[in-house]
């Protein structure tokens, strides 16, 4: 199996440790545009295999895509971080032309590759992947519910005095400080719904906290946060190389479920050797569905920015 992971930042080079960590692949393929950085950390992760103890052979490239070539699944990273004070959707205008170049210069190499998107504004990036590039839509997938149900599980965590692995909690909608959408109703510790345990002003507090939990840590960091977006990314290629068919919150293309079209945005999918299999209906109850519905107008008011640049 082989993986390119495009863009050896923060993100881009956290996904690629976590991914060769795990062994998911033989062949991993780390490239950026800027000269030298992707081969350079490709080296410094390859000087950890004798100490971790893994076989993935990691190979950097500045822009050259014939090194892609053949990957099984892609991982686009490559675009501007935002600053404090910025929100996601200030980025569109310069990531939108960097997500569009980068998808025809892997195609041309990898035909048949499952292509995940990070890069932001990351609804409207998997949108502009699937239009312009014309795969089918269980190609590519979104990468943002995944980070933010993970971060969900951590605010749960904390009130809860439990361990994050034991509860199973969704972040729908779209992948915005605004946009996305914590299902704490539906949330449960080992099968027992958390809103047992937790105060209304808990509840509002965790969402709340869940919903700003990208800015809180760019305020602290100074640029957007790396950990915990890289591992989200290795666990999709995981659940795809593995064909573990496990459940994720994805953007995905929508054509009727949860009430939407012609937009990408997260639902729960299972994820396998087919990129996304199955959108599952986690029957929103009526203010969810509002909120949803207002988070698509919000997303698809950005998709429209994408017809003016
Ligand atoms: N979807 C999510 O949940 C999520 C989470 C965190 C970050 N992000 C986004 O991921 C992106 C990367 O964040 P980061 O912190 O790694 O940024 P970064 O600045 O550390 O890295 C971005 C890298 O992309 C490279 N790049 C730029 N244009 C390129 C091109 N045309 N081809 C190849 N490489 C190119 C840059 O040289 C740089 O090394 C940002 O857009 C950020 O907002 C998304």
């Amino acid at each position: 199996m082989k993986v390119t992971v495009v863009g050896a930042g923060a993100v881009g080079a956290t996904c690629a440790d976590n991914i060769a960590r795990k062994e998911l692949c033989s062949e991993l393929v780390l490239l950026d545009i800027k000269e030298g950085i992707a081969e350079g950390k490709a080296q410094d992760m390859m000087q950890t295999a004798a100490l971790l103890g893994f076989d993935t052979k990691i190979v950097g490239s500045t822009n050259d895509y014939s090194k892609t070539a053949d990957s099984d699944v892609v991982v686009i990273t490559s675009g501007l971080p935002r600053k404090p004070g910025m929100t996601r959707e200030e980025l569109i205008g310069v990531n939108a032309g960097i997500v569009k170049s980068v998808c025809e210069n892997i195609l041309k190499y990898s035909p048949n590759a499952i292509i995940i998107i990070i890069s932001n504004p990351m609804d409207t990036m998997t949108y502009l992947a699937l239009t312009s590039t014309g795969l089918p839509k269980n190609r590519i997938i979104g990468m943002g519910g995944t980070l933010d149900s993970s971060r969900f599980k951590y605010q749960l965590s904390q009130h809860l005095n439990c361990s994050p692995a034991d509860l199973n909690a969704v972040v729908v909608g779209g992948h915005g400080d605004t946009t996305m959408i914590p299902l704490i109703r539906l949330a449960t510790w080992n099968s027992v719904p958390v809103t047992k345990f937790l105060s209304a002003e808990q509840q509002e507090q965790i969402v709340k906290d869940t919903m700003v939990g990208g800015a809180t840590l760019t305020a602290l960091i100074g640029t957007s946060a790396w950990y915990a977006p890289g591992a989200s990314g290795a666990a999709l290629v995981e659940s795809i190389l593995r064909d573990e068919k496990k459940l994720f919150t994805c953007c995905v293309a929508l054509d009727g479920e949860y009430g939407q079209k012609d937009i990408c945005l997260g639902v729960p999918v299972t994820i396998g050797r087919n990129g996304w299999e199955k959108i599952i209906d986690f029957e929103l109850n009526a203010d969810e569905q509002a909120a949803f519905d207002k988070s698509a107008a919000a997303v698809r008011g950005m998709n429209d920015v994408l017809k003016t640049l």
